[in-house]
């Protein structure tokens, strides 16, 4: 049994975000890249560019969240800047097709779905993905509240996802906290991101500890 913690840095101090991911490094797995292009969500955050300046002080997986109209157009700069995984919404269609061009440009690929998305259009998909994320607010600004009535889509992904045998991650994002996370998890998610109850709780090496013990009870009920 494991959980990924995933800090998303939409929430960090952007003047000073090498100083903040090296606060959560110890205590998280990942680190959440949210890529928004004023398009596909009403919001504009970081690109190839930061995620190069990143990774010139941190070994941590990327875990870049495209939401954006195109991906197409920025994933090799994506795999160029560092990044280790890119995930693509499904809403912006041609997935099979992008998932494709992820793996064979060496990224892990993911999968996203809003929460009014129903699980229909990624079910078949599950085996050929590395992580399907929920999304658990709508996308395009963090602090926003739990929708509590996505986890039954991440209850039946996690079902097909162990039915099937494979190792296919099932990610929730947004509205992640102690409660939530506990709550997600007993749903089946593995991968917790979280902006706000990180970043706005300092110490984060501490939100991150009480994140993962929440993840963890859920996860073995
Ligand atoms: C929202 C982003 C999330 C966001 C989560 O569109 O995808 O990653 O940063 O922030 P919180 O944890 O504050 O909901
Ligand atoms: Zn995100």
């Amino acid at each position: 049994m494991s959980v990924w913690i995933a800090p998303s840095v939409l929430s960090a101090d952007f003047g000073n975000l090498a100083v903040e991911v090296a606060k959560v490094e110890s205590e998280a797995d990942w680190l959440h890249i949210d890529v928004m292009d004023g398009h596909f969500v009403p919001n504009l955050t970081v690109g190839p560019p930061v995620v190069a300046s990143l990774r010139r002080h941190t070994s941590m997986f990327f875990d870049c969240h495209l939401m954006v109209d195109n991906p197409a157009r920025y994933l090799s700069a994506f795999k160029n800047s560092g990044a280790d995984s890119c995930t693509v919404h499904l809403e912006v269609g041609d997935t099979a097709e992008l998932v494709d061009k992820m793996h064979k440009l060496g990224l892990k690929a993911g999968v996203a779905i809003n929460p009014e998305t129903p699980v229909d259009g990624v079910m078949n998909l599950i085996p050929s993905v590395d992580l399907l994320l929920v999304m658990t607010v709508h996308p395009g600004f963090a602090g926003q509240e739990f929708i509590s009535s996505v986890l039954e889509k991440v209850s039946v992904l996690r079902d097909e996802r162990d039915r099937l045998g494979v190792k296919t991650l099932i990610e929730v994002d947004g509205g992640i906290d102690p409660v939530t996370a506990e709550e997600a998890a007993r749903a089946g998610a593995q991968v917790f991101v979280a902006g706000t109850s990180i970043f706005s709780t300092p110490p984060y090496d501490e939100a991150c500890r009480r994140l993962r013990e929440a993840a963890l009870k859920g996860s073995s009920m």
